[in-house]
């Protein structure tokens, strides 16, 4: 018997339970199967949680792009792998062949051999959603460097605060990127970013816009010129199964960015197992995720869940609103799309539009349409599945992190009764628990707590780039032994999850995570700012948008309020980038604050979000005084 798939819910069940009780079997089973290793593993699983240590598939050897591509090719050579969308849809879209996939990878990764890039070496990736930037990307698994793919709305600051941690040796880029009717200077940030770096030796940069850029002598390279001589012929290299194979930033409550490092065959396993049955993935169908590679949706549902299942997978380079509001189900009609994995900020801003744009296309191709990326509001969720899945294609609420790899909980198309709003119950080999503040788990249906997972899965992330002590404390310390999730989740009377959102100071804003530390340094920078608070309120299209309180130096006094705000916002967009501006700033004299000089942000958060009936006990504070000054003032 197999289980790899799982086809109704009763077999759901079971495997559920083979995955708890026998996780080694189950995993193995699923990794032999379905994957080819050069050298088998010696044991499934190791682990020590205390110590946020874990290994799968231990001593195995393998290669994960042989596993996306070269074994695909003898059945499905000619089948397109990657089907590129441009932003303008006047510009023809692009099948890439999974043969063809191959020679642009094999070529690239000659490349990056020629250049000196060796297996462990970081490569940072700066570019928009070309199909240049999935092939640099393979092309690093493929020799065993480690790819860090950097989204390319961040600022300059940002990319060589994540370069700099990295130690990257090359940057792949392009001369810039379009989005809806803009074009951005993609080059600029990266030459911008490399002034404070010593690290990499050179940057390659690939044609898109074709503006005119600075090309630095010795360090920068067109492409386009390293393409015309470079073999197609690459061996993929045998990698160890906990060998790195990315680095992915994430925004952390405290403190500068943490790079999140996955490694290989636990990982590929899992992003494979977990696409084929979610989506409901069958050999014809055509996927579309419409993340960015820059985050982790695009890492395991653009790239590599589809390719190592050997899908067709759509790349898309724009924006949902350009040239109007009914692109997504242009695209969806245009490609005859069957599964349709999005964002609910996305889907908020489209519903507010006309119901026409929509309602002109049959969008009759869907079999399963999804979600991810922040909890999905009622109002969304039935939007989506009345006018886009036609009440006919189940939605999948799926609910994941960068630090978890893969889909946790989520239903599995044509299995799981969905319910709005739920999660719904955990994939195979998933354990979660609920946790009381006395840090006990909580028995039994209709609770609510701390969302943590007692057990290993393969696609944990194995640690946080050069600080595996941080690792340890952010995410197996606060509840000993088990990995906590960061989020607060609710258990209904049949045992579903309902993920009710971050109970850290990590804001979502649009699907994108974001700490209120860094943009709190950001905003100190400003001259005229003494100090600053940032906490996230509700918003209709964005989810939650940021407030800021600020306190402002002698010398920001007598300035106008609106010119300083837009001088922070410009701050916190140089620094971290235009997804991290503020909604609103309110200046005030104080913050609250408890006697140990902390900041009382649960007092701020009921402001902002206009709920001042009960803050709770403030007895403790240095400063109640302040709490009144600030509700008045709120905007
Ligand atoms: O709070 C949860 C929210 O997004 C966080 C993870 O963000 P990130 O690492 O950027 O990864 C996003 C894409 C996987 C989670 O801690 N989140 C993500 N998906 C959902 C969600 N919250 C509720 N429902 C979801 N489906």
């Amino acid at each position: 018997m197999s289980y790899y798939k799982i086809e109704n819910l009763e077999q759901y069940f079971k495997h559920y339970n083979k995955s708890i009780r026998e996780p080694r079997k189950f995993w193995g089973k699923i990794a032999e199967e379905h994957f080819v290793w050069y050298q088998n593993w010696e044991k499934v699983v190791d682990f020590n949680m205390a110590e946020a240590d874990v290994k799968w598939f231990v001593d195995g050897k393998l290669n994960i792009v042989k596993n996306c591509i070269d074994r695909h090719l003898a059945k499905r050579g000619t089948k397109t792998a990657i089907l590129f969308e441009p932003n303008n849809p006047d510009e023809e879209a692009q099948h890439i062949s999974y043969n063809e996939l191959h020679s642009r990878v094999c070529k690239m990764a000659n490349i990056y051999k020629d250049l000196g890039v060796k297996k462990g070496d970081r490569v940072c990736i700066y570019m928009p959603m070309i199909p240049e930037l999935a092939v640099a990307t393979l092309a690093c698994a493929r020799i065993g460097a480690i790819h860090s793919v950097v989204f390319a709305g961040f600022s300059s600051a940002a990319l060589a605060a994540r370069i700099n941690d990295a130690g990257c040796k090359l940057v792949v880029t392009s001369d810039g990127g379009f989005r809806g009717n803009k074009t951005i200077n993609l080059k600029e940030i990266v030459d911008e970013a490399l002034k404070s770096n010593d690290t990499v030796e050179r940057v390659i940069v690939a044609k898109r816009t074709h503006t005119s850029v600075n090309m630095t002598d010795g360090r920068d390279i067109w492409l386009d010129d390293l393409w015309a001589d470079a073999s197609d012929n690459h061996v993929a290299e045998i990698m160890d199964s906990e060998d790195p194979l990315f680095i992915l930033y994430t925004s952390g409550s405290t403190g500068k960015p943490k790079g999140m490092v996955h490694t290989t065959a636990g990982y590929m396993v899992y992003t494979a197992y977990t696409f084929k049955n979610i989506f409901n993935y069958e050999e014809n169908d055509i996927f579309w995720c419409t993340a960015d590679l820059g985050w982790i949706t695009g890492h395991s549902y653009i790239l590599y869940g589809p390719l190592l299942n050997g899908a067709t997978t759509v790349m898309f380079e724009g924006i949902p609103t350009f040239p109007d509001p009914s692109r997504f189900w242009q695209v969806i009609e245009k490609h005859k799309i069957t599964q349709f994995y999005t964002a609910p900020t996305a889907i908020r801003s489209l519903a507010k539009e006309s119901l026409d744009y929509v309602q002109k296309f049959p969008l009759s191709s869907l079999k399963v349409i999804g979600s991810v990326g922040e909890p999905i509001n009622e109002e969304a969720w039935h939007w989506f599945n009345d006018h886009v899945g036609g009440k006919r294609c189940p939605l999948v609420d799926t609910w994941w992190q960068t630090e978890t790899g893969g889909i946790m909980i989520s239903p599995i198309a044509f299995v799981t009764p969905t319910k709005p709003t739920y999660a719904t119950l955990p994939l195979p080999g998933i354990q979660p628990v609920l946790m009381d503040e006395k840090r006990n788990e909580i028995d039994g249906n209709q609770v609510v707590g701390s969302l943590c997972i007692k057990f290993p899965w393969p696609a944990i992330a194995r640690t946080i780039w050069g600080d595996h002590e941080r690792y340890k404390k952010t995410y197996f310390s606060t509840f000993p032994g088990k990995y906590f999730t960061g989020d607060g989740a609710l258990r209904d009377e049949v045992g579903y999850y309902r993920i009710t959102g971050r109970v850290d100071d990590v804001v979502i804003v649009s699907g994108h995570n974001l700490g209120t530390a860094p943009i709190e340094d950001a905003i100190n920078e400003h001259p005229a700012v003494a100090e600053s608070a940032i906490v996230g309120f509700p918003h209709d299209i964005k989810g939650n948008a940021l407030y800021g309180f600020v306190i402002l130096k002698e010398e920001g006094m007598t300035r106008n309020h609106d010119n300083l705000r837009n001088e922070i916002n410009q701050v916190v967009a140089s620094q971290i980038g235009p997804i991290a501006k503020l909604d609103k700033i309110q200046f005030v004299s104080g913050l609250p604050k408890t006697r140990s000089g902390k900041i009382m942000r649960r007092i701020l958060r009921k402001i902002a979000e206009n709920n001042d009936a009960d803050f709770g006990d403030i007895t403790t504070l240095l400063n109640p005084e302040v709490v009144d000054e600030i509700k008045k003032g709120k905007l």
